[in-house]
């Protein structure tokens, strides 16, 4: 098998290195390991002018990493505007903010087919192409106009909304008959799943079967494969990480204070304002916890020339220097607010430096913050892990505090709750988490993943395509019945 894994954004196997990106984070150690060629933007764009799409290949572990120069012309379009204007608002169920022109739409458009040849590179007799998130939703039916007859896979990051949201989005329907284009679409979480499934029933008219979809370009099972960590790595190098100069420097600044942690991209579905204004209302309702817990908030600036995420900066700088002016002391800062990434092994050791995690997104597919704090405490002094109901982590994790990010009050009395409970209750807690996390690692995730891609190309094997030309945009009819397998329409999940 020769495993080929598209994502939008790549990291680097240095461990030093600020990350920004969960997803890339997240796969690079498996990927590391697999043998496989990843392949995503280099971050630098180039004019259109190339005949073929200039890559940087380098090792990476056993496998490469190819990074592409991305089309100048169609970058902006592609990538602050249709993947993150239209599609990211509306996967996180912020129909309010979707802005999608025609242009951004194209230029997405673009950059998917110009993906998907410059992925034919890469393409072997045994290869399987496993597509990465909303970047890449239309590359599926890219390959397969091509020519491409491998097995092709989709994990979607984000979580999928309700149908009535979906429909904001210009040109959905295209698109969601594009992913159908791959044998396999994965989902974080159950409700996702449904909310897909009833899409395509609703809006497509496509019948379902036990997860398994028929469409014109044959059946597609879509599955929930929720993602995890590397629970054992991630102790190890918090562990290692206390002595880490920025770690240090943080404990020792504390004097013996409690500290709450929070780290999240700078976006609006991170809940952050919601957060400070819980933090306020529990210093304000509780004054003797002050002295007695600040919060550290790192927020990595994030998609900067889009105008929710500039506003949002605005709106969050002006918010935490309101509250430290309100609750401060001469000797005291109650919130410390830091715009900048840190690596993974820093972060580790600040995760367990802090005896609360504030994991509070209005709208997450997974959230692996919360899974790397759980995974980062001592054992023998676990801290506790705030958690909001709406990140797909909280189907797991569902011995942290549970909350509702809106319900500012109820999120405040939380957090003094986390901050004073004892440690036999924070053991048991912490003890759930970490059966769950050592149950649905990373490896087992990539793993189940490909595996059920290679299981549905077997199960495909013999069965004639229902189309023999290239397809265009028809409609979708639901059709021959015996080729839907009666097969589990899910693959476990952890909760
Ligand atoms: O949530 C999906 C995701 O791909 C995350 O993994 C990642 O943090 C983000 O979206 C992508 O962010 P960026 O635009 O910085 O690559």
């Amino acid at each position: 098998m020769n495993l080929v894994v598209v994502s939008n954004r790549v990291a680097r196997g240095k461990i030093n290195e600020p990350m920004t990106g969960g997803l890339a984070a997240a796969l690079l150690p498996v990927v590391e390991k697999s043998g496989a060629i990843w392949v995503g933007s280099s971050g630098r764009v180039r004019d259109g002018s190339q005949k073929e799409p200039f890559a940087e290949v380098e090792a990476l572990g056993s496998g490469a990493l190819a990074m592409l120069d991305l089309p100048a012309a169609h970058y902006g379009g592609y990538y602050e505007g249709f993947a993150n204007s239209a599609l990211w608002p509306a996967l996180h169920s912020r129909a309010d903010l979707i802005r999608a022109s025609q242009q951004d739409y194209a230029s997405y458009r673009e950059v998917n087919a110009f993906m998907a040849r410059a992925l034919l590179r890469f393409q072997k007799p045994d290869s399987i192409f496993w597509i990465q998130d909303y970047h890449f939703l239309a590359l599926g039916a890219e390959l397969r106009d091509l020519g491409v007859t491998e097995p092709i896979g989709f994990f979607l990051h984000t979580p999928w909304p309700a149908r009535a949201i979906i429909e904001g989005v210009p040109h959905h329907r295209e698109l969601v008959e594009a992913m159908l284009a791959c044998d396999l679409i994965g989902f974080q979480t159950e409700d996702d799943c449904e909310s897909f499934l009833g899409y395509l029933s609703f809006d497509l008219g496509l019948e379902v079967d036990n997860g398994i979809v028929t469409s014109r370009y044959g059946t597609t099972r879509v599955a929930v494969f929720p993602i995890g960590i590397d629970p054992e790595k991630f102790a190890s190098q918090a562990a290692k990480a206390v002595s880490h100069p920025d770690v240090s420097r943080l404990r020792r600044s504390l004097n013996g204070e409690k500290l709450a942690i929070g780290v999240d991209r700078l976006d609006y579905s991170k809940g952050l304002i919601n957060r400070i204004e819980a933090f306020d209302r529990m210093w304000t309702s509780e004054p003797a916890l002050h002295r007695t817990v600040s919060l550290l908030q790192i927020a990595t600036p994030s998609r900067g020339a889009i105008e929710a995420y500039g506003n949002l900066q605005n709106e969050l700088a002006k918010l935490v220097s309101d509250v430290n002016g309100r609750h401060g002391e001469v000797d005291w800062t109650p919130i410390r607010y830091l715009n900048k990434g840190y690596s993974q092994t820093v972060l580790a050791g600040l995760y367990r430096t802090a005896q609360v995690g504030v994991v509070t997104p209005l709208h997450d597919g997974m959230n692996l913050v919360a899974k790397e704090y759980v995974a980062a405490q001592n054992p023998a002094d676990p801290g506790v892990l705030v958690l909001s109901k709406f990140a797909g982590a909280a189907n797991q994790l569902n011995t942290a505090l549970l909350v509702n990010p809106h319900d500012i009050d109820s999120m405040a009395r939380t957090i003094a709750t986390a901050v004073s409970m004892p440690l036999t209750e924070r053991r048991m807690r912490w003890e759930a988490m970490m059966e769950k996390l050592n149950a649905g690692t990373i490896q087992q995730w990539f793993a189940d993943f490909v595996d059920a891609l290679r299981e549905c190309q077997a199960d495909k094997a013999g069965t004639q395509p229902l189309m023999a030309e290239p397809p265009t945009l028809w409609p979708l009819r639901s059709v021959n019945a015996q080729r839907q397998r009666h097969r589990r329409g899910r693959a476990p999940s952890q909760s």
